[in-house]
């Protein structure tokens, strides 16, 4: 029995900014934000092996990137989801847990990683992290308010997702071309149960330009808890 990690990384990013590389290979702390990705799984002591889905064009770039971690680099499609499709199409039969984790998402803890792997190998079809949403939720129609949501039973989904594989198999078979922003999705789709467990802040995924900021700062605040270990 074997836990893979497959990474959507073939996005471009344009939330964070219509110029320079996509968004996988944009650097924190001096490194691109994949790296810091594959890191974090290939820690994760559950993860026996990360396949990577890069953009088409970068393909050589992010091998040669990624060539010391033992990840395993294939083509992107042109959504989130065709990226998964692309990944689960590269992994070897033994794999029967799968953890979908997008590349924007480079410091979730390897530890909170593991708990997602565990819920799954628990008995859970698919396992959801989620995080209560911070900010009071408007419907808005043009520029005016139209209600003020219950934010009560509202989550924020993040990732990693795992999945017992056959169910997502099946789910991303079923979902054919409806582009869903997450793997759960697919899911709830096929009326399969989705259990959640607590998400980490730490997990926060890298969208708009403040956020690298956030990253950086968690980075350096890392690198300074282990220069005063070691
Ligand atoms: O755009 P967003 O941040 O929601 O993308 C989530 C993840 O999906 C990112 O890691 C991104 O690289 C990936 N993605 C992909 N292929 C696409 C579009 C997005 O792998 N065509």
């Amino acid at each position: 029995v074997t836990t893979a990690a497959v990474v959507p990384a073939a996005g471009r990013g344009e939330r964070l900014g219509p110029d320079g590389p996509p968004k996988a290979l944009r650097p924190v702390g001096g490194v691109p934000l994949l790296l810091h990705t594959v890191a974090a799984l290939t820690a994760a002591g559950s993860v026996g092996l990360v396949v990577v889905a890069a953009p088409g064009e970068r393909l050589a770039e992010v091998r040669a990137l990624l060539s010391g971690t033992g990840a395993t680099v294939v083509a992107g499609g042109a959504s989130r989801q065709a990226s998964v499709g692309a990944c689960l199409a590269a992994l070897p039969d033994d794999v029967d847990v799968v953890l979908v984790h997008d590349a924007a998402r480079p410091f979730a803890p390897p530890a909170f990683i593991d708990s997602v792997a565990a819920a799954v190998r628990a008995g859970a079809d698919a396992v959801l992290p989620v995080l209560p949403i911070v900010d009071t939720v408007k419907e808005v129609h043009g520029d005016l308010v139209t209600g003020t949501v219950d934010r009560g039973a509202l989550r924020a989904a993040q990732t990693p997702q795992g999945f017992r594989r056959a169910v997502l198999a099946a789910a991303h078979a079923a979902a054919g071309t409806v582009d869903a922003t997450d793997d759960a999705g697919l899911v709830e789709a096929l009326g399969r149960p989705v259990t959640v467990i607590e998400g980490h802040p730490e997990a926060f995924k890298v969208t708009r330009p403040v956020d690298l900021l956030l990253a950086e700062a968690l980075l350096a605040r890392r690198e300074g808890a282990d220069g005063q270990r070691g």
